[in-house]
């Protein structure tokens, strides 16, 4: 296989490595790339040979209809090496699933299952030296699909590039996560496009997002569009609450992201014999549970997120605050994916996915 990956795909390497400029201790989320990306043009009604180039900056039409109408989509993934240097994906079937899901919504083509996996693995091999050994330290992987054709009438474009670029990355937040309960933005509808993870879906909350933050927030939990009384997801993460010893989470529907990390919760969680209600979760049950004292987590799961806690939230302009429990439902979660992630326990789910060393 490896050797068909190689005259497959063909590699164009950097002259001159970016690492040593990078200071590995004091990562921001998201802004340092590694050496190299995965680049495949559709055109013609077909995905073309795809390539590895080096990262860099590339030539696009001002009339691409990406910058117009939003035509993209994307994924969020991570690769983790373990003590003896082997590298892992988590999922990653699910995440090549999601991408094709968002793409159907969003009229883009669909890609193909190999591409995605041997592009993956070979930049991965590439650009191996990025991924650092550690529970912690992560490789951020963007898969990334958009529009690229260069006219401006509003339909859906005759050609596409698909790439994939790679962002060594530590923890997504730095510090406590309070959240804010949405009144009045929503972020998805009925019928619409939230479960998709469309580059639109996250532009759209940034407007709320902020204003959530100059009152001290770090994120909006969102609720249902039509009379704000469901709760739906975070702007990164899909949330969670324990309402005395029973886990609750929204499910899943055509306004709220599939999360992959949501569903390993979940999992997680009914095998360790915790009991799990997926089943709508209104605010004002959350509000009376925080009011008497049995609201006892709220935590946010995603990929970069990983599983965040929430240590408090505020909603029509009142303040809760949760308790700092000892033995925290969001801890032993995090400790049992992690150590999957990281190769430090075995895998009865088969979650792993070896990517080699
Ligand atoms: C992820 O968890 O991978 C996400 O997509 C969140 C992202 C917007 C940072």
């Amino acid at each position: 296989m490896k050797n068909r990956v190689s005259t497959l795909i063909p590699v164009k390497k950097v002259a001159n490595s970016r690492i040593d400029q990078v200071d590995f201790n004091n990562l921001t989320f998201g802004s340092e790339f590694t050496d190299h990306m995965f680049v495949c043009d559709h055109k013609d009604g077909q995905w073309q040979s795809p390539k590895i180039v080096p990262y860099g900056d590339m030539s696009i039409s001002p009339s691409a209809r990406v910058f117009h109408y939003g035509q993209a989509v994307f994924e969020g993934m991570k690769a983790y090496k373990d003590d003896e240097g082997s590298v892992w994906l988590f999922r990653p079937d699910e995440n090549f699933k999601r991408i094709n899901r968002s793409s159907v919504r969003m009229a883009i083509p669909e890609f193909p299952e190999e591409f995605f996996f041997e592009g993956m693995k070979t930049l991965l091999k590439l650009d191996n030296d990025w991924i650092k050994k550690g529970v912690g330290n992560t490789l951020y992987i963007r898969p990334v699909v958009f529009a690229t054709q260069a006219s401006v009438l509003a339909s859906p474009a005759n050609t596409y590039r698909f790439m994939i670029i790679c962002s060594p990355a530590q923890a997504y937040y730095g510090g406590e996560v309070r959240v804010k309960i949405a009144e009045h933005y929503s972020r998805s509808a009925s019928g619409g496009f939230g479960y998709a993870k469309a580059a639109g879906n996250y532009a759209g909350q940034f407007y709320p997002t902020e204003l959530a933050k100059q009152e001290g927030f770090n994120q909006v939990i969102w609720t249902d569009a039509k009379e704000h009384e469901y709760i739906e997801e975070a702007g990164t993460m899909n949330v969670f609450f324990r309402i005395g010893d029973t886990l609750i989470t929204a499910p899943t529907s055509d306004r709220i992201l599939d999360g992959v990390t949501r569903k390993s919760v979940i999992t997680v969680a009914e095998d360790m014999g915790i009991s799990v209600e997926v089943r709508p979760v209104t605010v004002s049950e959350i509000v009376e549970a925080a009011r008497e004292g049995s609201l006892l987590e709220i935590f946010g799961s995603g990929t970069a997120a990983v599983i965040n806690p929430i240590v408090g939230f505020g909603y029509k302009g009142e303040q809760f605050e949760l308790p700092k429990l000892a033995d925290s439902y969001a801890t032993m979660f995090k400790e049992k994916i992690v150590n999957i992630q990281y190769n430090l326990a075995d895998d009865p789910y088969g979650w792993r996915y070896p990517v080699g060393s």
